[in-house]
């Protein structure tokens, strides 16, 4: 912490803001949270990220999917913690006070105008890939273009899902989207290596059909359905793969269709 904040001295390179960090959560051994102060003239797109790095001559940069909602007047991540990683075995120590550095620059794959319109938008999570979601399902706009939505979190441990339980109770709770997130959001969670009342891959569960029948609804179309995609690289691809088994395309800006792709960064 202590090195964070006297770098903070040096002056950001051009294109580049010095944040405060205003509040730390650690979950586990691999995974924490950090809201920081948001620059006045900073705006983004529910879903999109931005890269991040610690104040230095040489940053490292990373790419951190926004996590708070657009209406928030802090920024808010959910990171990994990597013991070797370049980025992410310094940015574990930042405590209220340090600086941390953000590119101007928000970006991505996973907005809401990607997508044409549909009934059911699903958002398929594994690990920190939830923090694009926790964005989207604080948009209120989210809930104008879906009657209902549909949040998967897959984690390897029970105590890994806590961040989206608490995401989707306060959610529930909050002022401006509460109402329409009770009775439009659903929250699935699973758990792949410990005992846990859902277990299972979410491509496994959606495969075998089980994903479907817990929840009540048909199985992907689409004519109803649209998708979101978050995780590692072999998540994306095993569900990126189901989907378009299922008829669904996939959409970009430029070209909206039925599901969109972001992998969930680390490093
Ligand atoms: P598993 O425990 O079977 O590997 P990670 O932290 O490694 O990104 O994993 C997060 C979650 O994603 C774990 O529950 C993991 O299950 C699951 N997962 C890993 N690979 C895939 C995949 N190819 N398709 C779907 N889920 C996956």
């Amino acid at each position: 912490a202590h090195d964070a904040a006297n770098a903070a001295e040096v002056a950001p390179p051009a294109g580049v803001y010095a944040q405060t960090v205003a509040e730390v959560q650690h979950y586990t051994d691999r995974l924490f949270r950090f809201r920081m102060t948001r620059p006045a003239s900073f705006r983004f797109r529910s879903g999109e990220f931005v890269m991040i790095g610690l104040p230095g001559p040489k940053p490292v940069w990373r790419a951190y999917s926004i996590a708070s909602p657009s209406w928030d007047d802090q920024l808010e991540f959910f990171s990994i913690k990597v013991p070797d990683g370049p980025l992410t075995s310094q940015l574990q120590k930042i405590q209220p006070g340090d600086t941390v550095w953000m590119r101007k620059k928000a970006t991505g794959t996973l907005v809401l105008d990607a997508l044409l319109p549909g009934k059911r938008l699903w958002m398929f999570s594994t690990g920190t890939g939830i923090a694009p979601f926790a964005s989207l399902v604080r948009d209120p706009e989210t809930y104008e273009k879906f009657d209902r939505v549909i949040l998967t979190h897959t984690c390897r441990q029970v105590a890994e899902l806590r961040y989206g339980e608490e995401l989707v109770a306060a959610t529930k709770d909050d002022p401006l989207v509460g109402e329409f997130a009770r009775n439009q959001l659903t929250h699935f969670t699973s758990v792949t290596r410990e005992p846990y009342p859902r277990q299972g891959r979410i491509t496994d569960l959606m495969r075998s059909g089980e994903l479907f029948r817990m929840l009540d609804v048909p199985p992907l179309s689409p004519e109803t359905d649209r998708g979101m995609i978050c995780g590692s690289m072999e998540m994306l691809r095993d569900t990126k793969a189901i989907l378009e088994e299922a008829g669904l395309t996939e959409g970009a800006n430029n070209k909206p269709a039925e599901f969109v792709v972001e992998r969930a960064f680390v490093g």
